[in-house]
């Protein structure tokens, strides 16, 4: 196979380049600056990319740079892990601990996820990501670099978000790479924000003639000659589409160089950059050929490993098949793994495979990395992609799959169990479970309008009873958050008189009505909804563990005592509740913003004497109950159900430097538009330096805690 050396230089894209310049300049100088490059693939983004983290890597600045992968799109947080080297064997223990917490996530066979399973760890891994970034940054110039941005996860995309702000005013650059199409709500919504802070936005164009003609040079060693150059014009400006036909006519032997001039004799050149590619690949030996092919279903980039157990050869033989391609620039080797050179060189092999054998060589690798145990997701990506109509393996994988991401990713979560339902038939009797777990997801995701209607679809239809409770609470939670808080306490009430519904969620729904009733002024039914919660969560074996429950359960009994009038009772309760969540794994019970509760029972407006319940919540409901939740979400009036946008950010933690710059961020908000402007924090408590002893809460058996 004939060969070109490897363009040296970049080609007519002065201007794009002195962005880039300026980007890393205006990061140099201590400003945050974000470029975000798009354009058809082949039209030379990473290439620029590149370019500039290799120029920052040379002025001695720190570089955080990973690309995304089409077939790892199911990995919460692949991206962002791998660009900042988040792995348990990293010798940095930050990093280990993002590895760490990345590695929990992923392990082990899960239970179905309920209203009570709290994927919180989203919240956390993004924190590590962006307490490490804020680190870095401090610590002198930083640039992140992501590549293939159209193909990031979720949890990604929102981390890139919260690293967005959380470097505002910071020495850093942030380069994203992305095709413009098809379109990705999440990346747009991502790209819009970060242009609506002052981001540039660089949309590549093709090559003109010049910079062809320079590409060629560079390419051929010579100036090209007028056929040469003719022949280049089908590639319309592409410079993947350039290389691969000079690639392919170099390996004809069809460049001939004379008096430093390069020219063709024949051209007939195929007239599509796929038709290109496979016309270089059929010059190889058939062994290379199927390698190839084998490696096209793996993905972009994969290990030799991999690469070994799906075809069953040695890597000692696959390396040698190997050689050659690599020699001729269509696969190269980035150090952890082989790729394609480009993505298309993989897609044309790819696609060239029918699809029939496609599906069976999906499925045939999915088989052979679980029997190897590789990550549910990576099975389930091939299962599902070899997959027919109610494929129970392949089911079974996606659901396995899709439980596993929803501890760190319910996006990612809620489409692998759509994947999972579209092979079902409608009348599998586990669907519905499957439609009830997706709902749970979307809610926890933050994608309330579909978690409704996906929770409508199901109730409104004949459906299993196993999951009607768990169903009604779901779809409360996304009333709760759309402000419908009369009809989300309508659900949560039916929910909790479901038989089916397992204690602990009893307990949840009873803690989400007594909290919806003090919106609505209505304290002694709120009051007796935390009791029935309290009892309910007694009944349940598990209930210790439901840690936002808790704090529902806590901070509504200590709104109950404030609007009475019992601030002292108040302020105990809320500041137990706070010790709590701060004690709990995870610090799962910040979920639920606890501490506001106690800023608002020390700090808010004294009120001579007990006043009326009902004078006090009409008083609240006027402020809580039209809308809910209100903007702020520093107060136990604003506190929100999983997913609705208003959780609050896991950045109540100690003072630091790091944690007081943080305190500007808004992390966890740039998802959704939930608290304009406000930090979303939940605060440290606040209150008076004088303080009664606390006394012992004890929950939730034989609770103390006396609503
Ligand atoms: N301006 C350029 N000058 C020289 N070579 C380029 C230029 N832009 C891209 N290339 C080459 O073209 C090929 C495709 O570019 P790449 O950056 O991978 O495209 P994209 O990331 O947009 O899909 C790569 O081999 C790259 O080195
Ligand atoms: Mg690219």
């Amino acid at each position: 196979m004939g060969t070109l050396a490897p363009v040296p230089g970049i080609r007519g894209r002065e201007e794009e380049v002195a962005v880039l310049a300026d980007a890393v300049d205006r990061a140099v100088s201590g400003r945050l600056a974000v470029v975000l490059i798009d354009g058809e693939a082949g039209i030379g983004k990473t290439r620029l990319l590149e370019d500039a983290l290799e120029k920052a890597r040379g002025r001695g600045l720190q570089v955080a740079a990973a690309r995304a992968a089409e077939l790892e799109q199911t990995r919460p947080f692949g991206l962002v892990a791998a660009m900042f080297g988040g792995t348990r064997s990293s010798p940095d223990p930050r990093r280990a601990a993002i590895g760490q917490l990345l590695a929990t996530a992923d392990s082990g066979d899960r239970g179905p996820i309920t209203v009570t399973s709290d994927p919180g760890l989203q919240f956390q891994a993004v924190d590590a990501l962006a307490d490490l970034a804020e680190e870095l940054a401090l610590a002198g110039p930083l640039v992140i670099g992501a590549d293939d941005l159209h193909w990031a996860d979720p949890s990604s995309l929102l981390t890139l978000g919260a690293l967005a702000a959380r470097l505002a005013y910071l020495p850093a650059a942030i380069i994203g790479c992305f095709r413009p199409a098809p379109r990705v709500a999440d990346l747009e919504r991502l790209a819009g924000a970060l242009e609506a802070a002052g981001g540039r936005r660089l949309s590549l164009r093709e090559l003109d003639g010049q910079a062809v003609a320079d590409l060629v040079a560079d390419s051929v060693g010579a100036a090209p000659g007028r056929r040469l150059l003719a022949g280049m014009s089908g590639a319309a400006g592409n410079p993947l589409f350039v290389t691969e036909l000079l690639g392919a006519l170099a390996q004809e032997q069809m460049i001939t160089v004379s008096d430093g001039r390069a020219e063709v004799s024949d051209l007939t050149l195929p007239p599509t950059l796929r038709l290109t590619i496979l016309r270089r690949i059929s010059f190889l030996p058939d062994g290379t050929v199927q390698a190839l092919r084998f490696a096209s279903i793996l993905g972009s980039g994969f290990t030799l490993t991999d690469l070994a157990v799906v075809t069953g050869r040695s890597a000692i033989d696959l390396s040698m098949s190997l050689a050659e391609p690599i020699r001729a620039r269509v696969l190269q080797d980035d150090g952890a793994r082989l790729r394609f050179r480009h993505d298309l060189i993989r897609d044309a092999i790819y696609e060239d495979l029918p699809s029939s054998v496609r599906g069976a060589l999906h499925r045939e690798a999915g088989q052979r990395l679980a029997a190897a145990g590789a990550p549910a997701s990576q099975v389930a990506e091939h299962l599902a992609r070899g997959a027919g109509p109610e494929d129970t393996e392949a089911i079974g994988w996606l659901v396995r799959a899709a439980r596993q991401a929803a501890v760190a990713s319910p996006d990612v979560a809620a489409g692998l169990f759509s994947r999972a339902i579209g092979l079902m038939s409608p009348a599998d009797q586990g669907r519905d479970r499957l439609l009830a777990e997706r709902a749970g997801s979307l809610m926890q995701a933050g994608r309330v309008p579909l978690a409704l209607a996906a929770c409508r679809q199901l109730l409104d239809r004949p459906h299993d009873p196993g999951t009607d409770g768990q169903v009604r609470i779901y779809l409360a939670h996304a009333m709760l958050a759309q402000g419908q808080v009369r009809d989300a306490l309508g659900e949560l009430d039916r929910a909790s008189r479901s038989p089916s519904l397992p204690d602990a969620e009893r307990a949840a729904a009873h803690a989400w009505a007594g909290f919806a009733r003090i919106a609505l002024g209505d304290l002694d039914g709120a009051a007796a909804s935390e009791r029935a919660a309290v009892a309910a969560a007694a009944a349940s074996e598990g209930a210790a563990d439901d840690h936002v429950t808790t704090s529902i359960i806590m901070s509504t009994t200590a709104r109950i005592s404030e609007s009475r009038g019992h601030l002292a009772e108040a302020l105990e309760i809320a500041e137990e509740a706070v010790r709590r969540a701060d004690a709990s794994p995870s610090r799962l019970g910040h979920r639920f913003p606890v501490a506001g509760g106690c800023s608002s029972s020390s700090t808010g407006s004294p009120r001579p004497g007990p006043r009326s319940g009902r004078a006090c919540g009409s008083a609240r409901s006027s402020a809580s109950a039209g809308r809910w939740p209100p903007t702020r979400c520093t107060s136990l009036t604003s506190a929100s159900p999983p997913g609705s946008g208003t959780t609050p950010s896991p950045s109540s933690r100690p003072a630091s430097r790091s944690r007081r710059r943080s305190a500007r961020s808004t992390a966890w908000c740039t998802r959704t538009a939930c608290c304009p402007g406000s930090a979303c924090t939940a605060t440290t408590c606040t209150g008076p330096g004088r303080r009664p002893p606390p006394r012992t809460v004890t929950w939730p058996a034989g609770a103390t805690v006396t609503p």
